[in-house]
């Protein structure tokens, strides 16, 4: 007879992923956002379910196809985000992809007609969801944090851990090509320190990441 399958590694866990942008209205035409094509996040929900993980993937505004048993929230900004984060808990991994952003204006009931002086936003800060969940009871065993940085990569993800309060940051440079391609490569920031991974296919950092994910989870507490 057939060998039996490998038990799946996660199976019994619940994987809460967040991916995509998030948009915020100025008025109903127009929004404020940051650039993020979602398909790191979404390889990542996809890569957690395939090791037999509960993913629950919050998604920002993205044209992509929800990966094969993941159970997709969709929203539009930053406070709308938060709050599916809050509803998805508790969770035993939460792993922050999403490009956040960091502020919302209040939105003007009517399109904002051009007229001749450029408007002037007043901008609020965006909750922040990862610092939320690494100060809230229920914070999930394992939190990861993104972050994209355009210099200094090393000592912004090193000083974002530790503001953050997250177990893990993955760290990337994008000021090349990396925004919307296939690729990545990235640092991944812990609390033993730093291990620079070779530039990989997003669905191979994915696959990377979800493993060692799954052998956190599974080592004794
Ligand atoms: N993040 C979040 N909520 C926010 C902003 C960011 O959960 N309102 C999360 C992101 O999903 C990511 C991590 O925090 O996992 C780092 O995001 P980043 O934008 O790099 O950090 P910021 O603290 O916003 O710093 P920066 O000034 O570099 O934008
Ligand atoms: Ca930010």
């Amino acid at each position: 007879s057939a060998a039996a399958p490998a038990p799946a590694p996660l199976a019994g866990r619940h994987m809460l992923v967040t991916a995509g942008p998030t948009h915020e209205p100025i008025d109903p035409v127009r929004y404020i956002a940051n650039r993020s094509s979602g398909r790191q996040g979404f390889a990542l929900a996809g890569a957690l379910a395939r090791l037999g993980a509960r993913v629950t993937l919050v998604a920002g505004p993205v044209s992509l196809p929800t990966p094969a048993g993941v159970t997709r929230v969709d929203v539009e900004s930053g406070r709308a985000m938060a709050a599916a984060v809050d509803a998805a808990l508790p969770a035993d991994a939460a792993i922050l992809v999403a490009a956040v952003a960091d502020w919302y204006a209040e939105p003007a009931p009517q399109k904002v007609k051009k007229g001749e002086a450029a408007p002037s936003l007043a901008l609020h800060l965006n909750p922040d969801i990862l610092a939320g969940l690494a100060r809230d009871p229920r914070r999930p065993r394992l939190l990861v944090g993104f972050a994209a940085e355009t210099e200094q990569l090393l000592a912004h993800a090193t000083a974002k851990r530790a503001r953050k309060g997250c177990d893990w940051i993955v760290a990337n440079d994008v000021s090349g090509d990396v925004m919307g391609g296939a690729e990545n490569r990235v640092l991944l920031v812990t609390e033993t320190g730093v291990e620079e991974w070779p530039r990989l296919a997003k669905t191979a950092v994915a696959e990377r990441l979800a493993a060692r994910i799954a052998a956190t989870l599974t080592e004794p507490q």
